[in-house]
């Protein structure tokens, strides 16, 4: 689908908004659940493509799975999954199939994972070889899925990862939660990424205690959990970066999940000058919540790296749109692994924004942007399957001076199907 983006109908962005609900956690919830006995009630569920593939993946494997209207989820379970009858196919989504893997190769059938094109080329080998260590019998298409499974009893482990992966601590955890040798499983990562898994699964009774970078957990039994999901800072990102450059913009974005984990955006358009104030902070299940307000700002540029990148991994494509319009140069470092996501994030959106007139340079773990640039648009421009690209593009595209083309603008429906619908509301 082709989106025309125009920066002639409209002149600032004013008003409140309320964001789609947090995908991470959409994920979890649903997964958790279904190993929960009971019945858990998921409010604010996403409506996105990929928390989706997690809700088909658990029906099943049998998990009772009702919807009481498009959002509000209902899960009975009797804490036992069951052997599938199909394969159980993940769609785009990377969260279904490494957190997945950690709960499959701990049960007592066999199971096969697939994805779509985008899925099948992502490295899996950083799930696959713990999982190995563990006891798991687990083999993958030379290190990509799909991912063949024999459920097997599982032994704790001490592991080190070399990369600060969500999904792949996530994939651990949940396998470390189910051994049978009456030890601990102890995960160290080198940087803190997004500890959403933690959180929700202290929250239903686990057994599980973090310091640090490193994480502890034991055998344990899930409680069912009643939960309204918080609205997705990563999904704020795009009117959080269109509002500091659409000159008089003033928006408040509501109910947004401030994880310190998650907010690296936030500390980034910070520390470029951005004006933005949290108001409202309060906590849902252990997690930070509040509404954001931002207005237009003059930004100078900054160097991003280190610690600060798991926090804001995914909004990487929308922080480079945000340097073209701060002045001197931004450099990304430390961020290869953007190019394992559903795509080579430094290859297409260098390739991308490039094509709209910004000054930006590819580097083997990040970019380097040099502003402030008036985009000059007039162009058609490709999304490769990936609903970052779409939706960083499409904000590009409201400071372009003239109108672009967005090819494959429907990947957007991965995570946010309505985002096009929100802006509208926000332009005047
Ligand atoms: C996610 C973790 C991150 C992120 C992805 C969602 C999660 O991936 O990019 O969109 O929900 O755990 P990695 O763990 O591969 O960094």
């Amino acid at each position: 689908m082709e989106k025309v983006v125009d920066k002639k109908n409209f002149k600032t962005l004013k008003g409140t908004i309320s964001i789609p609900s947090d995908k991470s956690m959409s994920h979890r919830a649903v997964l958790f659940s279904s190993l929960a006995e009971g019945t858990s009630i998921i409010k604010n569920f996403s409506t996105g493509d990929d928390p989706h593939s997690s809700i088909k993946v658990c029906s099943a494997l049998g998990a009772d799975i009702s919807f009481e209207d498009e959002t509000t989820v209902i899960i009975n379970s009797d804490g036992k999954l069951k052997q599938p009858q199909t394969e159980l196919y993940c769609g785009n989504s990377g969260t279904t199939m490494r957190l997945m893997a950690g709960i499959l190769a701990g049960q007592k059938f066999n199971s096969i994972l697939t994805g779509d094109e985008s899925l099948s080329k992502r490295p899996m080998k950083r799930v696959t070889e713990p999982l190995s260590l563990m006891g798991a019998q687990i083999s993958s298409d030379e290190g990509k899925s799909p991912l063949s499974i024999c459920g097997t009893d599982l032994h704790s482990i001490n592991y080190t990862s070399q990369i600060a992966s969500a999904q792949v601590k996530s994939c651990i955890l949940l396998a470390g939660m189910q051994t049978n040798d009456n030890k601990k499983t102890i995960y160290t990562e080198p940087y803190l990424s997004r500890n959403h898994t933690e959180i929700l699964l202290k929250h239903m009774g686990a057994s599980i205690v973090t310091d640090n970078n490193t994480t502890t957990i034991e055998k344990s039994e899930l409680k069912p959990i009643n939960i309204e999901i918080f609205g997705d800072i990563s999904s704020a990102a795009y009117f959080i970066t269109a509002a500091l450059i659409i000159p008089n913009s003033n928006i408040i974005i509501k109910n947004v999940g401030l994880n310190p984990t998650r907010t690296g955006i936030i500390e980034v358009a910070k520390k470029m000058g951005g004006q933005i104030d949290i108001l409202e902070q309060r906590e849902i299940c252990g997690e930070i919540v509040g509404d954001i307000q931002v207005k237009y700002s003059e930004l100078k540029a900054c160097n991003i790296e280190g610690e600060i990148i798991p926090k804001l991994i995914d909004e990487i494509p929308i922080i480079a749109v945000l340097a073209t319009q701060a002045e001197g140069q931004t450099i990304i470092k430390d961020a290869q692994d953007l190019r394992n996501k559903e795509s080579d994030r430094i290859k297409t959106m260098v390739n991308e924004l490039k094509k709209l007139g910004a000054n930006i340079e590819e580097s083997a773990d990040g970019m380097i942007i040099n502003g402030k640039t008036q985009l000059t648009g007039n162009c058609s421009v490709e999304t490769y399957q990936d609903h970052r690209l779409a939706m960083s593009l499409y904000v590009a595209g409201l400071i372009c001076k003239k109108e672009i083309i967005i090819n494959g603008f429907e990947w957007v429906n991965i995570s946010f199907p309505n985002f096009e619908n929100l802006f509208e509301t926000i332009k005047h």
